[in-house]
């Protein structure tokens, strides 16, 4: 027993004897290391990084490792860190995995000790001056790796060969020259190399990689860009000239031939699709009542035998005249019936949860959105009731009215009117895939008011008793003025809703994924996750490999938050604005307060138009039109 005893004390002895002065001599050193760094590195907001504080858990932008034995991610994105790195620091932290100083000033080079950290696997430091060359003894272990958005020139070093762990390698706007090496990395996924003056043929290793992973290097050229000069001529004759705006044009040219024969592909089969469809439709209503159409409304042929002889039409009874009817809701200035209608050139614009929009373009130019419903779980009856309410609810600037409608036994269509920008997804994320200038700042503020007034009409109308159910940015329209406009209301009544969906459980309030039951206060907590899209840039979906999409936005934000490392969420598209910043923390304050997880904690869309006015007010005067204070007004209920 006592031996037993011994042991115990001996061994508990000899692990405080060994571990723990190993433990605090390491993280000893890291701190000196990053003390070192902050007192060499002057730095715009303050890191309240004091000696006497324990590292690990109260060092903004610093976390360890699990057993805080060694600081194992530094993250300071956007504090104003100004001038070049100091040797001999951040070198020093040789359990680092994480380094990000994105969006900083950082300037000169970058010290070969940061790069060649053994346990580093992503280092961002994006968005900075850094120049003079990529250093060549990066560590093997670097997954990621982002040096894009600086004034790094020379090579691309042939160590990057090397690195097979590699997953990302962003190069983008430097001003790197010579050929690209070649890069047999099979975990790459993510490869940037555009905007620099890269020259020679894109390696064979690297053709599986789209063209805007190499453009603007006007010396570049083999596929996916322009054949090289002198290699033997691809079937089209093209300019070989390397003249920098001719191989330009060629590329954008190769990139919208891409572009529109897969577009064309895919709306190609999807209007076959439809076209079958509705010739199925059409022909089995023909077989089951003879003589089908009737007039509209507004005395028109619709639906059903085209060419028919328009006597019989008037033979079929009323009830079947009923049942093709285009419906259009009062107000409304179109004149066209179901069978122009059918007749129109169609495009797919999305593919959502309660079915398939298309553009349509009539014979006479006038544009339309049309939406066929899939898997309408209410009667005719219950449907046209549900129409009547949404035909007149959604007379509203931030909502996109409904115009007209057809129902039959298989077909619901939805008619529209066509918005020219596109959805806030599509703005919001495309932009910047395709190059446009970003939204910026008061863009979406004005956006996110819109929207909130939208929400906001719909939640007072019919005695508080409507809901949105579906709100999410893809089906946020953007006026001509970039004003938002809510579409979709009212549809979420007709279906019951899809087992969610992995790309929607991001806008779903928690409950909602319970209970199935979306309320007023469930819209108030997707109108906080859009909100939180157009503040950090990032959607909220599952989109594995998407550097831009986070599937579960209110948690993650929350937990930077939480670390009060608020300037990281943000949209480094926003960050470059100046004078901003208060008033995004404002308005991520409004957004968290939606998506608090307790329903009756959110509050009324009203407090949250009242709320995002105050901000708008709160800026410059000059930046606020005046018109807005009589909306606000209006507004309210
Ligand atoms: C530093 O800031 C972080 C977050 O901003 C906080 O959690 C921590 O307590 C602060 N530490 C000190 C020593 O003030
Ligand atoms: C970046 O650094 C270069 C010199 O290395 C300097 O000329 C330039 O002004 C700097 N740019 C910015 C935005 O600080
Ligand atoms: C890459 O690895 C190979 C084999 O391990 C080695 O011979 C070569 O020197 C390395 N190249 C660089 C640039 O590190
Ligand atoms: C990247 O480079 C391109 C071409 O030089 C330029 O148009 C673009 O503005 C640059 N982007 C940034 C963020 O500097
Ligand atoms: C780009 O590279 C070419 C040679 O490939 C060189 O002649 C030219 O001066 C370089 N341009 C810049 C801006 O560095
Ligand atoms: C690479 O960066 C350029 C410039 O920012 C951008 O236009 C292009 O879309 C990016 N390519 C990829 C594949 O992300």
């Amino acid at each position: 027993m006592q031996d037993h005893i011994l042991t115990a004390f001996l061994v508990v002895s000899l692990l405080f004897a060994c571990i723990p002065p190993a433990k605090s001599a390491d993280l000893n050193s890291d701190k000196q290391a990053l003390l070192a760094f902050a007192a060499s590195l002057p730095h715009g907001r303050k890191l309240n990084w004091s000696s006497a504080a324990p590292v690990c858990t109260s060092w903004v932008g610093v976390t360890c490792t699990p057993d805080n034995s060694r600081v194992q991610t530094l993250r300071l994105p956007a504090v104003g860190l100004f001038g070049p790195l100091p040797s001999d620091t951040l070198g020093k932290l040789d359990a680092l995995e994480v380094l990000s100083l994105r969006s900083n000033r950082i300037t000169v080079d970058l010290p070969p000790e940061v790069g060649s950290i053994p346990s580093l696997h992503s280092l961002y430091l994006q968005h900075n001056n850094l120049s003079g060359i990529i250093p060549t003894s990066l560590t093997s272990t670097l997954t990621f790796l982002d040096l894009s958005y600086n004034t790094f020139d020379g090579e691309i070093p042939l160590r990057v060969q090397n690195l097979t762990q590699l997953t990302a390698l962003l190069l983008q706007n430097n001003s790197l020259s010579g050929p690209i090496p070649d890069l047999q990395l099979p975990k790459l996924r993510h490869l940037n190399l555009s905007n620099n003056n890269l020259s020679g043929p894109i390696p064979p290793s690297l053709q599986r990689f789209p063209a805007n992973s190499f453009l603007g290097n006007a010396f570049l050229c083999g596929f996916p860009l322009q054949p090289c000069p002198g290699t033997a001529p691809s079937p089209s004759p093209s300019p070989t000239s390397p003249s920098p705006g001719k191989a330009k044009k060629g590329f954008w040219k190769r990139i919208r031939t891409g572009v529109i024969i897969a577009l064309a592909a895919a709306g190609g089969v999807l209007l076959l699709i439809l076209i079958v469809l509705l010739l199925i439709c059409i022909f089995k209503r023909k077989k089951s009542t003879e003589p089908t159409t009737a007039s509209s409304s507004k005395g028109k042929t619709v639906a059903g035998g085209r060419g028919e002889n328009p006597k019989e039409e008037y033979s079929s009874g009323v009830q079947e005249a009923e049942r093709n009817k285009l419906v259009f809701f009062e107000g409304c200035s179109y004149n066209f019936d179901l069978e122009d209608l059918l007749r129109a050139s169609a495009e797919v614009l999305g593919k959502g949860s309660y079915g398939t929009t298309y553009k349509a373009v009539l014979e006479d130019g006038t544009t339309v959105v049309v939406k066929r419903l899939k898997e309408v779980v209410v009667g005719k009856k219950d449907f046209e009731q549900q129409m009547e309410i949404v035909g007149r609810v959604g007379q509203h600037q931030n909502v996109v009215p409904l115009r007209a409608y057809y129902y039959s036994k298989d077909e619901k269509l939805l008619v529209y009117d066509y918005i020219p920008s596109g959805s806030l997804a599509v703005v919001l994320h495309g932009n910047k895939a395709t190059g446009k200038a970003p939204l910026d700042w008061e863009t979406r503020v004005k956006i996110s008011l819109g929207v909130a007034r939208g929400i906001a009409h719909l939640h007072a109308e019919g005695g508080g008793k409507f809901i949105h159910g579906n709100l999410k940015s893809s089906n946020i329209l953007l006026s001509q003025n970039l004003d938002g406009c809510v579409s979709e209301f009212g549809l979420a009544q007709l279906m019951t809703i899809p087992p969610a969906p992995a790309r929607l459980v991001g806008y779903r309030a928690p409950e909602v994924l319970e209970t199935k039951k979306p309320t007023q206060k469930s819209d108030v907590y997707s109108f906080g996750v859009l909100v939180l899209e157009m503040l950090t840039g990032k959607a909220p979906l599952r989109s594995p490999g998407r550097e831009d999409s986070i599937e579960h936005l209110p948690r993650w934000v929350q937990s930077v938050v939480r670390e009060e490392w608020t300037a990281e969420v943000f949209d480094v598209d926003l960050l470059r604005h100046p004078n901003i910043e208060d008033e995004m923390v404002q308005m991520l304050q409004v957004a968290m307060a939606c998506v608090a997880a307790p329903p009756d904690q959110r509050p009324k869309m009203d407090e949250v138009i009242r709320r995002i006015v105050e901000i708008r007010n709160s800026y410059s005067g000059s930046r606020t039109p005046p018109e807005e204070k009589q909306k606000d007004e209006s507004a309210a209920p």
